[in-house]
């Protein structure tokens, strides 16, 4: 039998346990052995709850005993999270999480110290919730090539804008809903505002270039300022607004970012709708993959946590081989990325056609009986500098999304 300990039993925590228990009888075929919770680390007591029997408020009392050797770190957030998950791997416990903020920011550090405590650092569910991204990139694509990670990363932020778009719902009250279903983080800023998503792209670009990518290097911009008037263009032009993060080798560079996107008909990820989550890999082998799933929620992402529970148990004392090392990778500037842009300005296309033709070259126009008093543009491929060159010939540009 294992023995395992869940630090925080919060939504994902307490999905840990309900995994465990529910699938109890399929877990024990494929780990060979029977999993047992012994401990939930909590501050609060929870009267009545089964639980309550295994709650303690003391990490030491689960750092301390020999019989740990699995540990869910389900808190979220940097402190304490970082050092009770240093302090657990140093003494050969594992450790499953689904904390992309830990991850993203120690990552390679605490990978390296399951290497030397031959356990391991496992975090399936920090990307995409119930979504096998990570295992698929440190195993199955070992053998590629990948050259494009496009993705919507963000449960939350994905069921606002679907929301929003489909019933026409606006942006607050759907945030609370995101909020009572469990999707969204304790400071909704970070689905919001794309700090997540950022996260979660920084994970997977230092995954794919075994070197550390900085999240804080990543351009990041969320979707608060997405408005209906959006939505009707989009429709429109037969497009979805969806809030992407994306990392990309090209020939002038390695670049990441993460931001709302007008995408085409054309692209699967239009279907990815409410809290689902997809992201499209392209590599030199295979080509175009797909994963796809629930991003977020209490189930989805504990099964991923637990599915990195049933490896380390299969891998005891073995540390399974993850390439992510400390040495920084430097991104491109973002100014130089290339990509078409959807512009609305003010006033009438007739009174602008000519500025804006001059300005932007080749440019499709767009308006929409919904949105009065202005149009829009699809301009042609350029870059973020060129586009802002060009934007500062225009008066009364209003919003601008990129493609
Ligand atoms: N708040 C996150 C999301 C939770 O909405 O995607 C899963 O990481």
């Amino acid at each position: 039998m294992v023995q395992v300990a869940v630090f925080g039993f919060g939504t994902v925590g307490s999905g840990v346990v309900e995994v465990i228990e529910k699938n109890q009888k399929e877990i024990s075929k494929r780990a060979a052995t029977e999993l047992n919770v012994k401990y939930v680390l909590d501050l609060r007591d929870f009267p009545g709850n089964p639980i309550q029997d295994k709650i303690v408020h003391d990490v030491e009392t689960i750092l301390g005993d020999e019989t740990i050797s699995i540990i869910c770190e389900t808190m979220g957030g940097l402190e304490p999270a970082y050092t009770y998950t240093k302090k657990a791997l140093a003494s050969g416990k594992s450790v499953c999480t689904s904390n992309k903020e830990l991850v993203a920011a120690h990552g390679p550090e605490l990978i390296a110290l399951a290497r030397e405590n031959n356990c391991n650092y496992l975090f399936e569910a920090s990307v995409g919730g119930g979504i096998p991204i990570i295992r698929p990139l440190n195993s199955a694509l070992t053998a590629e090539k990948i050259d494009r990670v496009y993705g919507i990363l963000n449960g939350t932020t994905n069921y606002i804008l679907t929301r929003m778009e489909k019933d026409g719902a606006d942006f607050e009250t759907v945030l609370k809903e995101a909020q009572e279903k469990g999707y969204a983080e304790r400071n909704p800023a970070a689905d919001v505002e794309g700090y997540d998503a950022c996260r979660k792209i920084a994970i997977l670009s230092s995954l794919i270039y075994g070197k550390n990518v900085n999240y804080e290097n990543i351009y990041t911009e969320g979707i608060t300022k997405i408005t209906p008037a959006d939505f009707a263009y989009a429709k429109e032009l037969d497009c979805k607004i969806k809030l992407i993060a994306l990392n990309e080798t090209r020939e002038d560079g390695k670049f990441a970012m993460v931001s709302p996107r007008m995408i085409t008909a054309e692209s699967p990820l239009t279907c990815v709708q409410d809290v689902f989550n997809g992201i499209l890999i392209h590599s030199n082998m295979l080509g175009s993959s797909l994963y796809y799933g629930r991003g977020a929620g209490k189930l989805p992402t504990a099964s991923a946590v637990v599915g990195d529970v049933i490896d380390c148990a299969k891998h005891a004392g073995k540390n399974i081989w993850c390439f992510w090392e400390e040495e920084e990778e430097t991104l491109c500037d973002i100014a130089d990325f290339k990509q078409k842009y959807f512009v609305r300005i003010s006033g009438l296309v007739e009174d602008k056609k000519d500025a804006v033709t001059a300005a932007f070259g080749e440019t499709k126009f767009v308006t929409t009986k919904e949105v009065q008093g202005e149009f829009a543009v699809v301009t042609s491929e350029m870059s973020e500098r060129e586009y802002h060159e060009a934007a500062k010939k225009i008066e009364g540009i209003l919003s601008m999304i990129r493609m």
